[in-house]
């Protein structure tokens, strides 16, 4: 078979604190590089055409100058973007990956990309099977790493108990709005915050009993009215984490989901001016990293939560494009909030 080509989006230049990524300069979608199918060295691994990607927040970090903390490591300028993604795989040397299987996990913004193994902690790659009710990008959504991080954050450390009161920033985020639909599974009360008319609109439609938009409504009121909270889910850091916990009741739970948390969306550090509270109230801050988490709570979350988002038992958004060619515009799309639901990217059919 003649060489096709291979579209890329590469790493072109870091994300300077306090800006969003600009397409086109962040990352340029590049052309030059075709492949061959038949002939390209597999080394052991497998060929994968990716069908879609996950335009994650959590890509965001990785883009900023290499700092303490990251989530992920930085990318190194002029490669492909590594991202969450799905797969069919085109041809495999690689023990017990068949031809026409589909990969989950770490892929490379790329149209066709070699996986070297599944073994690599450090580019996390399984073999999955379609969910025949469930879509590609809901795979990668409410049932990919979004679902992932809420289920297996909110099962690990919220210790919910029926009555009891959460605040959800974000709420209507991928991870957000899943985080919402487990509480009030638990009988929780929830207040859940998001920055457009249009996502309190959906947060109401998944069950939130007090959806405010924080641009337009004074968080430390509604938390002062609404509240008080036994338990805060942060997807946004900065000043709203600091009036989450002066909502706190005792012995009150601050559950950090955010990527580096106010860091990660502003690329610069706004203290947490309250740790006072930390003593006075007995309060519990944790953070978790997804990725060492899931496999603890992976049995629950494909036997018990996917078929439940399956049969229409969760709500989700999803908000698409098309082509890889504006993966960076679905990225900067997801991260100024302008979406509402999981913003993805099909990068080709099967
Ligand atoms: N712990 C882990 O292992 C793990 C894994 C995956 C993701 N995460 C993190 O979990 C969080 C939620 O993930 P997600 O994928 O569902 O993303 P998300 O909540 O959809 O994040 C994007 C949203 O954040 C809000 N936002 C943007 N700038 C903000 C600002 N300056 N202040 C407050 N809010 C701002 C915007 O929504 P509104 O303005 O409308 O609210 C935007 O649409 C992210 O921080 C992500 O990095 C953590």
């Amino acid at each position: 078979m003649a060489p096709v080509t291979n579209g890329r989006e590469l790493f072109n230049e870091i994300v300077p604190a306090g800006e969003l990524p600009t397409p086109g300069k962040t990352t340029v979608y590049d052309t030059s590089e075709t492949i061959d199918f038949d002939t390209v060295p597999l080394n052991g691994g497998f060929l994968v055409k990716t069908l879609a990607l996950s335009m994650d927040p959590l890509l965001l970090p990785s883009m900023r100058a290499p700092q303490k903390g990251q989530p992920m490591p930085p990318f190194p300028i002029g490669k492909p973007i590594m991202g969450v993604g799905i797969g069919v795989v085109l041809r495999s040397e690689h023990e017990g990956v068949e031809v026409g299987s589909h990969a989950y996990g770490a892929l490379s913004h790329q149209e066709y990309s070699i996986v070297p193994t599944l073994k690599n902690p450090m580019q996390p790659v399984e073999i999955i099977k379609k969910n025949p009710k469930l879509s590609w990008t809901a795979q990668l959504g409410p049932t990919g790493l979004a679902g992932e991080t809420a289920f297996c954050g909110w099962k690990e450390h919220s210790k919910a108990k029926k009555g009891e009161t959460v605040f959800v920033s974000s709420g209507a985020g991928g991870v957000g709005s899943i985080v919402v639909q487990l509480a009030k599974k638990d009988g929780l009360k929830v207040i859940a915050s998001a920055g457009t008319d249009a996502k309190v609109k959906f947060l109401k439609e998944i069950g939130a009993d007090v959806a405010f938009n924080y641009k337009t409504t004074d968080t430390r009121e509604v938390l002062a009215k609404e509240g008080p909270l036994d338990i805060y889910w942060d997807n946004v850091g900065g000043e709203t984490f600091n009036a989450a916990i002066e909502a706190t009741k005792m012995n009150a739970r601050l559950i950090v989901s955010a990527a580096k948390s106010q860091a990660n969306f502003n690329g610069t550090n706004q203290p947490i001016k309250v740790a006072g509270l930390f003593n006075a109230r007995s309060l519990t801050m944790v953070g978790f990293n997804m990725f060492f988490l899931r496999y603890k709570h992976m049995a629950a979350f494909r036997g018990e939560y996917v078929p439940q988002v399956a049969n229409g038992e969760f709500k989700y958004a999803e908000d698409i494009r098309h082509g890889l060619a504006n993966a960076g515009e679905a990225l900067l799309h997801a991260l100024s909030g302008e979406n509402v639901g999981k913003v993805s990217v099909i990068v080709a059919e099967e």
